[in-house]
């Protein structure tokens, strides 16, 4: 009719119905199709989480079996892939690679990629969750100039992962348990997490008809950017940065200075405004894996003394600023060798299932209508146009 609302940020919009994702930011609530975060993340793994984003129930143990054989079916990815990889700089960011390789897994599948059709979608989404950990992996063994490792079936989602991007041909990677469950959960806390900006950008890429491995580069490209899934980058940049704990609150003023534009990475989020439940549990498995790996390293002692400072200190209780999910995960990454510069990647491998899950939901809605916001034109009014030579 001629009017809308205008609402930058979409701080008051309401993009969809979904059943998924339930989130109540000044409670701390966050439910996956009604089973509470931290419940999950104690007694689910990583697979039994996505069965339930992508079919919306908890999987039986036969329906697990099963569903675990069909993921375990889909990990390898094409040998033609290596020489795609070939054509990056060995020293491109991981997100680059990753954005385009995901993007290009289309050009692998092109006869299954009727979006109609429920069960092609589900292949899809069976696909992308199966060769993400492949793909992330790839990012890092080209960036360190070591050959890729195939994917191995026998082991657990996370530990799989873990030897493609641990082991060499020489030495098999050994996998402790308590790396292998504290990298699951790092998976879980991250897998969705309702209308965020990457997932309103699958979906809005998805509302026009794209196929899904397109939508799912999409996701990855707005996951990349420093306010959402590089927050846990940027946090471990930033440790860096302060370097020592004697340097701590000249940071801490930096970020309270309004005329600074430095924020305290790993701080803050745009719904939880009392604290991030996902944060809590994984300030558990940080501490654990902190403790088990008995790591000395004098960044994670910055980190730790930066959560009790900020945890003390007024400005951040009074704007509601506490760690995030990002702030925790992004210290395990780090503990248990994996480079900075990865961690978005590992982000993005997790919240796969999240984003193809609203993906087919959207799409399994009657009436889905592409997705195009209006604008509030700030430029010329009309004016003739001279020809260039006047
Ligand atoms: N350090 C210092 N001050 C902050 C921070 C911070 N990390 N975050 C917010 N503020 C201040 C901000 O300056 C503002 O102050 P004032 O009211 O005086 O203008 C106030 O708090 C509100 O900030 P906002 O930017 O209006 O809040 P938002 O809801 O738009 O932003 C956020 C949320 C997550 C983008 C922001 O807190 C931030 O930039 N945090 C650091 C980056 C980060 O850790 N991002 C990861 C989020 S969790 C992962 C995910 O879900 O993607």
């Amino acid at each position: 009719n001629g009017y809308f609302t205008f609402d930058p940020g979409f701080m008051a919009t309401g993009s969809c119905e979904s059943d998924i994702t339930y989130i109540d930011g000044a409670k701390g609530i966050l439910l996956h199709r009604g089973y509470p975060i931290d419940e999950l993340a104690r007694d689910a793994d990583y697979l039994e989480v996505c069965y339930m984003l992508l079919h919306g129930e908890a999987p039986s143990a036969d329906e697990y079996a099963k569903f675990k054989q069909t993921i375990t079916h889909h990990t390898l990815v094409h040998d033609q892939v290596n020489n795609f990889f070939r054509g990056f700089r060995r020293d491109a960011h991981p997100m680059a690679m990753l954005c385009g390789t995901v993007g290009a897994m289309s050009s692998f599948y092109h006869d299954d990629l009727n979006i109609s059709d429920e069960d092609q979608r589900l292949r899809s989404a069976y696909r992308l969750v199966a060769k993400m950990p492949t793909l992330v992996a790839m990012c890092y063994k080209y960036n360190i100039g070591q050959p890729f490792v195939y994917p191995r079936n026998d082991l657990s989602y996370s530990e799989n992962f873990l030897n493609m991007m641990f082991s060499v041909p020489a030495e098999q990677y050994k996998i402790s348990p308590a790396v292998a469950r504290a990298v699951d959960r790092i998976f879980t806390l991250h897998a969705d997490h309702e209308q965020n900006a990457s997932t309103s950008t699958v979906r809005l890429a998805g509302s026009s008809g794209a196929n899904p491995y397109a939508c799912i580069a999409a996701g990855v490209a707005s996951l990349w950017g420093p306010a959402h899934g590089g927050a846990n980058e940027a946090c471990l940049n930033m440790l860096q940065e302060i370097g020592s704990v004697d340097r701590i609150p000249e940071f801490i003023e930096r970020a309270k200075d309004k005329n600074d534009p430095f924020r305290l990475m790993g701080f803050g989020h745009r719904v939880y405004k009392n604290f991030d439940p996902r944060a809590t549990v994984m300030r558990e498995s940080c501490h654990e894996v902190l403790a088990e790996l008995n790591i000395d390293d004098p960044l994670l002692e910055v980190a730790m003394e930066l959560e009790k400072i900020a945890l003390n200190d007024e400005y951040f209780a009074e704007k509601k600023l506490f760690p995030n999910v990002d702030f925790y995960s992004g210290i395990i990454l780090k503990a248990i060798g994996i480079p900075t510069n990865m961690f978005t990647c590992i982000f993005a491998l997790a919240r796969t299932v999240g984003w193809i899950s609203h993906w087919h939901e959207m799409l399994s809605q009657p009436g889905q209508k592409i997705g195009r916001p209006r604008q509030l034109y700030t430029g010329h009014a009309q004016r003739p146009f001279n020809k260039i030579d006047k």
